[in-house]
């Protein structure tokens, strides 16, 4: 078993995340790779007990992310700190010869994100990726099998979004993802978007305009010491893009939604696949579903509902009937990065993780919806 020893910057919500997949390796039977954290990197000592308490492998704790590159130890990072942090961490990184995960959005704005990629274009040898989970539940990884065996056929149109409701309560107190200059001027693009443009970028759909209208719905919030700040970040994104089908050069409308202010929506990730020949469509509020429209001429249009078990692109001990969770999607997206990392291509096209190139894709595209919110017209997004 190979061993790839790990340092995480950023110990927050995700860095917890990739830790608690590490604890449960013993899940994935075949991987004949594991990995080991060896070092944490926080701004705060606060974070530090917990990872401490509960992987006896970490020998080094520092609120220095430079000492963490330092360590000779470290043959790879997860960095998932806030983005205006992104690019200088990210080249950092690569620089100091360590293997990479990141975070999306991949850099601030494209500006970073063009740094980041000539930083890594610059150091061929390093492994970098960009995290992104929820294609690997086993319903998502069935649809998009049928987008490689080009079952839909003819794509009359596609429909993807990420939704919560998280900041429907008006009184919650501001925090970094809803600062400009520590979110960016993307907004809910920058936080949801590349969730919701993974599939599509894979599948080979290439946006080549986009019309967007953003939303701002709670401009002022409190900073939680009694006053009311700005809060300018866009809330509410809809981007409608035409596409390009590359099977036959065919065009059709792909629109995405991103909302933080999406009424009756913890949390949902969908994704609609509409085709002459079969439709489908996911949505993580029923994540062991998926719906099949399987359409012959002359026949009844009926929607099939398929219960999915535990089939996971990374064999798990976990018994095949059994419900899937965000935390087993983490795992597969974790065995997915080391997989590649150690065997040199993904085991499956879709079970795979976000390359630097549709990061690129993605800046591209939120950077040509802010022009588009601004000017009213449709921008182009393949110039
Ligand atoms: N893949 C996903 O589903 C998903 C979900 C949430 C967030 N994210 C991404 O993960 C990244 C982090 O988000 P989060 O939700 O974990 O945020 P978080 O605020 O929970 O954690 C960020 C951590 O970075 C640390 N940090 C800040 N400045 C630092 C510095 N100078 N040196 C070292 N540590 C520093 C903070 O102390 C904090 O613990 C962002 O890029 C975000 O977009 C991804």
């Amino acid at each position: 078993m190979q061993v790839v020893r790990f340092g995480i910057i950023g110990c927050g919500l995700m860095g917890r995340e990739f830790a608690s997949a590490v604890a449960r390796w013993c899940h994935l039977p075949d991987m004949d790779v594991r990995p080991e954290i060896v070092a944490i990197c926080n701004r705060s000592e606060k974070a530090f007990p917990w990872f401490v308490d509960n992987f006896a492998s970490i020998r080094q704790s520092t609120t220095d992310y430079k000492e963490l590159l330092a360590n000779p130890e470290v043959d790879a990072v997860y960095c998932a700190v806030p983005h205006n942090l992104h690019q200088q961490f990210y080249c950092d990184i690569i620089i100091a010869g360590k293997h990479m995960m990141g975070e999306k959005p991949f850099g601030i704005d494209k500006a970073a994100n063009d740094a980041i990629l000539d930083c890594i274009k610059a150091h061929p040898g390093i492994f970098v990726r960009c995290s992104s989970e929820f294609p690997f539940i086993p319903a998502m990884q069935r649809l998009c099998n049928m987008i490689e065996q080009g079952e839909f056929g003819e794509i009359i149109e596609v429909n993807t979004g990420f939704v919560h409701s998280s900041d429907m309560d008006t009184s919650k107190p501001i925090n970094w993802k809803r600062m400009i200059k520590f979110n960016g001027e993307y907004g809910c693009m920058g936080d949801l978007g590349m969730h919701a443009c993974h599939v599509p970028f894979r599948a080979g759909w290439m946006p080549k305009n986009v019309r967007a209208i953003l939303s701002n719905l709670v401009p002022e919030r409190p900073d939680g010491k009694g006053e009311m700040v700005p809060c300018e970040t866009w809330d509410n994104a809809t981007l409608l893009c035409e596409c390009i089908n590359p099977l036959d050069g065919k065009p059709f409308p792909w629109t995405m939604k991103t909302q933080r202010i999406a009424p009756g929506e913890k949390d949902s990730w969908y994704m609609d696949f509409i085709g002459m020949k079969k439709c489908a469509r996911f949505n993580s509020k029923n994540t062991n579903s998926i719906e099949i429209l399987d359409y012959t001429n002359g026949e009844e249009q009926a929607w099939q509902v398929i219960d999915m078990g535990h089939e996971t692109a990374f064999k798990s001990i976990t018994g095949g009937i059994f419900e899937f969770g965000f935390s087993d999607s983490i795992l597969q997206m974790w065995a997915a990065y080391l997989y590649e990392l150690t065997h040199g291509k993904p085991i499956k096209k879709f079970a795979a993780c976000v390359t630097p190139e549709e990061t690129a894709l993605s800046h591209k595209l939120f950077t040509a919806a802010l022009e588009s919110q601004k000017t009213k017209t449709t921008v182009k997004t393949d110039e």
